[in-house]
């Protein structure tokens, strides 16, 4: 990266930006504090390298293919308190097991993807929040301000966009260290369900990394060679919505020329924020790393073409990832039309289900949850059209935890409505837990082994 050339072109990212409209930024207190948070920032090394996102463009690639099954899964929005040790590694683990219940049940290879190391901030769809009569400024991730319902805490801090790069610089350091370091050796992978307490979903892993072990040992036996097997690739993926922490992480790439934004490998423009003409569709097609889009059922085909033209002019294999998430009740209806749509322009896109964000509800007891069988019925129904329209369903993305929280309703351990609050965790989005984590991928790979 050249110092010169990135300082350049941070400078006319910003002049791009200043004409078109940012939708959910922060209102910082101050301007000169917000210059010098992104001044900070703009002087701190990259957080992945060029070549690592050139990398996951061929791996998305393979999987618009048919070749590859993504695998994106993580916090709703990760919190600089949780980005301790334990939870970084249940997060990793959890979703190194998903990856082994689908390489093994479906016989495809798994691209990972943390929704991990940068998604600190969140689009909100007010920008206030009342609770009892009171009335604060939102929570929009700790990247922005505190979850503490305080007038102090939900002022934005600038000062909070340097943090977070030290705290994905820190978590991004452990994920290298158990996917590189020995820990992500699929001749583990009766260690990485450990610690967790015993459940059917767990019991069901067990016998399935049993089954691995056996494989891996006859392969041993044969002489095979495991270089390949003793690291894993994991990238690091997170939504690039504020525009004053992605734009100075946005680097020159020496031996290119071409820009990166070196704040993750993959970055994701929300349903929210992908306005055609708004400044975060322009920022995303200036960069060259491989880029996801939300597409609720309320996209427009024709509005997604022209974002197409824009972000995907060459219709490059993985460079677009469309991230659907319509609602299970709505994805048959309204996801072929889109599907039809972008098939018909040329561009090759990888095509994941979101079975996510458009089965959101609040509870009876008033906890903003999900249905384990609503989410299921989501990804059904994403395998289905994609199958009736001849497509690639290319893989899922999901919000996850390692820990045994009781977020959303259902899963084999029946978490009901009066479950919710014992262990509600999120400052966001309800996660499935470790078991629906693990329920949902075993689900998946019988979808895509039936293909
Ligand atoms: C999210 O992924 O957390 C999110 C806010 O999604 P969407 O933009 O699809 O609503
Ligand atoms: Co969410």
């Amino acid at each position: 990266m050249t110092p010169q050339d990135s300082a350049l072109f941070q400078a006319e990212l910003e002049e791009a930006g200043a004409t078109l409209v940012a939708a959910q930024q922060p209102e910082w207190p101050d301007a000169s504090s917000v210059r010098s948070a992104v001044e900070t920032l703009a002087s701190f090394p990259p957080l992945v390298f060029a070549g690592e996102c050139d990398v996951l463009r061929t791996r998305l690639a393979a999987a618009a293919r048919g070749e590859a099954f993504v695998l994106q899964g993580g916090d709703c929005a990760e919190t600089f308190a949780d980005a301790t040790a334990d939870n970084i590694r249940d997060r990793i683990k959890t979703v190194l097991q998903m990856a082994a219940v689908l390489t093994y049940g479906a016989s495809v290879p798994v691209v990972k993807i943390g929704r991990i190391a940068g998604q600190y901030a969140k689009p909100r769809s007010s920008g206030a929040e009342t609770r009892e009569g009171v009335t604060m400024p939102a929570y929009r991730g700790d990247m922005v301000n505190d979850f503490a319902f305080d007038e102090v805490a939900r002022v934005p801090d600038p000062q909070r966009l340097v943090r977070a790069y030290h705290t994905a610089a820190s978590t991004l350091n452990l994920v290298r260290a158990f996917t590189t370091g020995g820990f992500a050796d699929l001749r583990h992978v009766h260690d990485w369900n450990k610690g967790f307490v015993t459940n059917a979903a767990n019991s069901r892993y067990e016998r399935l990394a049993h089954d691995i072990d056996k494989a891996m040992k006859f392969m041993a036996a044969c002489g095979a060679d495991f270089d390949t097997m003793r690291t894993t690739e994991f990238f690091a993926s997170h939504e690039a919505l504020l525009l004053d922490y992605e734009r100075p992480m946005t680097r020159i790439d020496s031996r290119t020329g071409l820009a990166y934004d070196t704040s993750a490998h993959f970055v994701w423009v929300g349903e929210r924020t992908r306005d055609l003409d708004g400044a975060h569709i322009d920022f995303v097609s200036r960069i060259r790393n491989p880029i996801g889009i939300k597409v609720s059922s309320k996209a427009e085909p024709d509005d997604l073409l022209k974002i197409i033209d824009k972000v995907d002019p060459d219709r490059e294999p993985g460079r677009l990832t469309l991230i659907t998430r319509m609602g299970c009740g709505t994805v048959r209806d309204a996801l072929p039309r889109i599907v039809e749509a972008v098939t018909a322009s040329g561009a090759q896109v990888t095509w994941v289900c979101d079975p996510m964000h458009g089965n959101t509800f609040e509870s009876t007891s008033g906890y903003k949850t999900r249905n384990f069988d609503d989410v299921v019925e989501e990804v059904r129904g994403f395998f289905d059209v994609h199958q009736d329209l001849g497509t690639v369903p290319g893989g899922i993305h999901v919000e996850l935890t390692g820990n045994d929280v009781t977020e959303c309703l259902g899963g084999a351990e029946k978490i009901l409505d009066a479950d919710l609050g014992s262990r509600y965790e999120t400052v966001c989005d309800p996660r499935l837990n470790h078991q629906q984590s693990l329920e949902l991928a075993f689900l998946v790979a019988e979808m895509l082994g039936r293909d």
